[in-house]
């Protein structure tokens, strides 16, 4: 009886190594299977007399039922360790902080926008917004640009498909476009029942004309301060009597208040654009801070040139007045301090979750 006593001790030890279902069924075959232990033990009955018979396979059977109920305890064990992994896997820390909803904040251009925006509008100009596609008119011929201008070349301008081949579509240049669309909307709207002179032109009265029009502008141009897309916003003032002094205060007053700062200066160093007569570029240097003594370029302006004073549809004999182009991408590295310009158009969100 030792050796069967010996066998339920052996067949506990072996389930109680076995670490998964799997290896339980494994252990279960050696003893319980049709080659296991118990089997074999059952088929050397035949040689024994029948009271034999009796005594050793009740004996047998005994220890069966005692190797059956160890694997069935530990069948239970191991489904129970199952569940108490699981439970534990997916167990709820409510001690845990929340997770809270993401905020989102206005890309550093966009405040930029927001700025300029509301600068202006405090000088009682209106802010316009107009196509990023357009024609060869309004972006060179309209204003002023000869056919042969190094601008119009496939090096500088994105063109795209449309129009001809004499008149083709493009992805703007400049915001100075929409400076010919607003101001022929503006005189279409006084001059209904107005005298017009022999060309056509308006030379009545009329509202000035007292614009910015910011927006997306393109070129074939990529590096650290230049993107192929990148933003201007245009300025034009046209009145009865407006002139280079009016630029000259309305863009320093600007940059004061863009800046929070009065300790800066304005240069208008002579420049050409098609467009305007006489042309500056506009620097600006900072008397203090880390930018403090270099000059930089923050616009191009000028004198609105006549010719298209006339593609506005106003005779330049009465009107007069003032345009600027200046580059608020340019003007939010200098206020953040930020050196290279694709930061801005790259998307990570590590950098640009700094200005909310
Ligand atoms: N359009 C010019 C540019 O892109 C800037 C400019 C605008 C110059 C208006 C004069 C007047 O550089």
């Amino acid at each position: 009886m030792n050796e069967l006593n010996a066998l339920v001790d052996s067949a506990h030890a072996a389930f109680g190594q076995a670490a998964t279902p799997a290896d339980l069924e494994n252990a279960k075959a050696l003893f319980l299977g049709k080659a296991g232990h118990i089997t074999s033990l059952m088929k050397e009955l035949s040689a024994l007399s029948v009271d034999e018979k009796k005594a050793r396979g009740a004996a047998i059977n005994l220890a069966k039922q005692a190797i059956e109920s160890a694997l069935n305890a530990r069948r239970q064990a191991l489904a129970d360790s199952e569940l108490l992994a699981q439970l534990q896997a997916e167990a709820l820390d409510v001690s845990l902080p929340g997770r809270r909803r993401g905020h989102g904040g206005l890309h550093p251009v966009s405040l930029t926008l927001e700025r300029i925006e509301a600068i202006f509008g405090s000088m009682g100009f209106d802010v316009a917004d107009g196509p990023e596609i357009e024609t060869d008119w309004f972006n060179f011929t309209a204003l002023n640009t000869p056919q042969d201008h190094p601008a119009r070349s496939m090096h500088d301008t994105f063109y795209v498909e449309g129009g001809s081949s004499t008149a083709p579509h493009l992805l703007r240049t400049h915001t100075s476009p929409m400076q010919i669309r607003h101001a022929v909307q503006h005189v279409k709207r006084y001059r209904a029942g107005a005298q017009a002179s022999s060309e056509g032109l308006f030379s009545g009265d009329m509202p000035e004309i007292r614009v910015i029009a910011p927006g997306r502008t393109y070129r074939v141009d990529s590096d650290a301060t230049h993107s192929p897309m990148f933003h201007q916003c245009e300025g034009l003032w046209v009145g009865d009597n407006i002139s280079f002094k009016d630029l000259k205060f309305v863009f320093t007053d600007f940059c004061r208040s863009f800046f929070e700062s009065d300790d800066l200066m304005l240069r208008f160093r002579p420049s050409f654009f098609p467009f305007t007569e006489p042309s500056a570029e506009i620097d600006i240097r900072f008397q203090t801070g880390p930018l403090a003594g270099r000059w930089l370029e923050v616009a191009g302006s000028g004198q609105v040139h006549p010719n298209v004073i006339r593609n506005m549809g106003l005779e330049p004999e009465r009107y007069i007045g003032f345009a600027f182009g200046m580059g608020p991408d340019r003007l939010t590295m200098l206020r953040y301090g930020v050196s290279d310009l694709r930061l801005f158009f790259d998307g990570d969100i590590r950098f640009l979750s700094q200005f909310e």
